[in-house]
């Protein structure tokens, strides 16, 4: 891209009027703390941004590794072992896997998946990337993949896994020619893995559930994991979500009521769902030694990408849960409404509304407010109609009498709270994403094999497919303000080639851009996707681009389609549009580079000609 053909576009306008829907005094709050002030500030005022889709949507295929629309152009910029670029050695990937655990913890870890874009100094073309290395493909990460055989690891094995776990921050940077790279050393790079310290906070920090041999006073807890969605914050901070962290702990042989309800599963070592093996070399992850290390994770970790010294918090008030998502809207008042999906079937949605407003100053003036507020659950009713029931303790059943002695155990009981409240049981909630332009809330509803089997609960109003094999999206309305207690809703789209436009399945990453424009990434096996020649042949994963304000409805537009065998997650747009970071997962081996094992990646796509992305 040689140079700009058209002058840069006055984003201030239409997003001061999202800001002033959401009342003058947030908006001058937002103008502090939003990345593309400095943007607005500096450009020329020539062209309208508004929701307008207009590249042309790309074909299913399976002809080539990844396909983007004419006109554009993508490029893995971090990928799995390329270094972080904290000063130092800078350890370069090694095709056979053979960087050590030392080598993993200056290096991007695996598994890429929720992502966000820090600006630096409000520039669109420069900034901090944070993304999540949610799990490992232990056969893959590994030089001697036959070592592992029978659950076998070696501590270096082990430190290595336990090193590609957790999130990066890296800085990136287009040059004159819009190619971005990353920058390399940087002063923000950070690898945060599963051993990288953390402070607990909030209503379980402290509480005798979380208190361990290695922790007596429950406040500080080693590392993160299974970090899937994630979502930056109006005041600069990342939320990175703990997924499915039961999968790395070695159960007891008896299970009891708690274990069973979030998914241990007993049985021989090395035959259960611990699939990484930690226990082995990391006691802590045996729970027949340290029956409260379970409680220390599957929280929304807090950080700041912009201090590389900092310490992530867990920030318990969001409820413990299988989490993926927490996009973070505003109330009419001001406080930080935080959306949560629990993915796992019939499982729930939360919602959390700050008891304080978020105050100007960024990270620093905001760093206790995700420790008090409200925490919930949906109910979906027929005809439209909802409520968020708090899970606050006193209230309804959360009773001691109903085994619920204080607000700790609610936040670390909260399925078992949701279910005494009676939520509605959820076909596995993913990502959610606020339009801040209508106020309007959605989420991806990924599948559900097992709705409607003997024993499971059938269809429902918001759950209206019995089995669910491709997923559907969810729209809320709260009347002008995400903090009221009952909701409007309606089905926005049905997987399955049941909303206009490009067919989809298993819709996962959720993003609304700057523009107002909905991105749709998709999770979907082999298994929930048609033979060709069926209406419903979707072979690869995709990325999609969607109106949601459209008149006549949604319309799915295909823009990207990804390499065999890997998911597509962690859509973000630069605040001025034209940069699309993504994340693909898993791919099959031989991609990015032909003949070698696979690593997943970051990739930025730009628009050849400079323009908007998908306008
Ligand atoms: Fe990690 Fe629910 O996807
Ligand atoms: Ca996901
Ligand atoms: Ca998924």
């Amino acid at each position: 891209m040689p140079n700009l053909p058209m002058p840069m576009p006055d984003l201030a306008e239409p997003l001061l009027s999202r800001r002033q829907s959401l009342g003058a005094g947030l908006a001058a709050l937002l103008v502090g703390v939003q990345p593309w002030t400095a943007t607005a500030a500096t450009s020329a005022a020539a062209v309208s941004l508004g929701r307008g889709i207009g590249f042309r949507a790309v074909p299913m295929t399976v002809a080539e590794p990844l396909v983007v629309p004419p006109g554009y152009t993508a490029r893995v910029l971090y990928a799995w072992g390329d270094p972080t670029g904290q000063a130092g050695p800078q350890p370069a990937w090694r095709p056979d896997a053979s960087n050590s655990a030392a080598d993993q913890t200056q290096q991007a870890g695996m598994h890429h998946d929720g992502m966000a874009f820090f600006p630096l100094a409000g520039s669109a073309r420069h900034g901090l990337l944070a993304l999540n290395h949610e799990y490992t493909d232990e056969r893959v990460l590994h030089a001697d993949a036959a070592s592992l055989a029978g659950g076998a690891r070696t501590a270096e094995q082990v430190a290595k896994s336990m090193a590609a776990h957790g999130v990066s921050v890296v800085e990136v940077k287009a040059d004159a020619d819009g190619r971005w790279s990353v920058v390399r050393p940087s002063r923000h790079a950070r690898r945060i893995t599963a051993t990288t310290p953390m402070r607990l906070a909030g209503p379980a920090a402290g509480h005798a559930l979380l208190k361990t041999a290695a922790d007596p006073e429950a406040r500080r807890v080693l590392g993160t994991l299974g970090n899937c969605a994630a979502n930056a914050t109006p005041w600069g901070t990342y939320l990175t979500c703990e997924e499915n962290f039961q999968g790395y702990f070695e159960p007891p042989p008896e299970l009891d009521a708690h274990h069973r309800r979030w998914g241990l599963r007993s049985g021989a070592t090395g035959s259960n769902g611990n699939w990484t093996q930690w226990h082995r070399h990391e006691e802590r992850f045996d729970l027949r030694r340290h029956p409260n290390e379970f409680h220390r994770f599957g929280w929304v970790v807090e950080i700041d990408p912009h201090d590389a010294t900092s310490t992530p918090v867990k920030r318990t008030a969001l409820g413990r849960a299988v989490h993926e998502g927490a996009a973070v809207g505003v109330s009419k008042d001001g406080r930080a409404v935080v959306f949560m999906g629990e993915d796992a079937r019939f499982e729930s949605i939360f919602r959390f509304v700050s008891r304080d407003p978020i105050r100007p100053g960024g990270a620093a003036a905001n760093r206790d407010l995700l420790d008090h507020g409200t925490l919930s659950v949906a109910r979906f009713d027929a005809g439209g109609r909802g409520r968020w029931l708090p899970l606050v303790h006193g209230q309804g059943p959360l009773t001691a009498e109903r085994g619920f002695a204080d607000q700790a155990e609610v936040v670390v009981r909260s399925r078992e709270a949701a279910d005494a409240l009676g939520a509605t049981k959820m076909d596995r909630p993913e990502w959610t994403a606020v339009d801040a332009a209508t106020g309007e809330v959605y989420i991806t509803l990924t599948n559900n094999s097992a709705r409607g089997r003997p024993g499971q609960p059938g269809a429902d109003a918001a759950n209206p497919r019995a089995p669910n094999p491709t997923g559907h999206l969810l729209r809320w309305r709260h009347g002008g303000d995400l903090a009221a207690e009952v909701f409007g809703w309606d089905l926005f789209a049905l997987g399955g080639g049941e909303t206009p436009g490009d067919a989809f399945s298993s819709p996962d990453g959720l993003t609304i851009d700057p523009r107002g424009v909905m991105w749709i990434a998709t999770d979907a096996t082999p298994m929930t996707q048609a033979a060709p020649g069926e209406r419903l042949w979707l072979p690869r994963n995709q990325l999609l681009a969607c109106d949601p304000t459209a008149p006549g409805g949604p319309q799915m537009r295909r823009f990207l389609v990804a390499p065999e065998g890997c998911e597509v997650t962690g859509p973000v747009v630069a605040p001025d549009c034209r940069t699309l970071f993504v994340n693909l997962q898993h791919p099959d081996a031989g991609w990015p580079e032909a003949g070698q094992r696979p690593r997943s990646a970051t990739v930025v796509i730009t628009k050849d000609d400079g323009g908007l992305i998908g306008a």
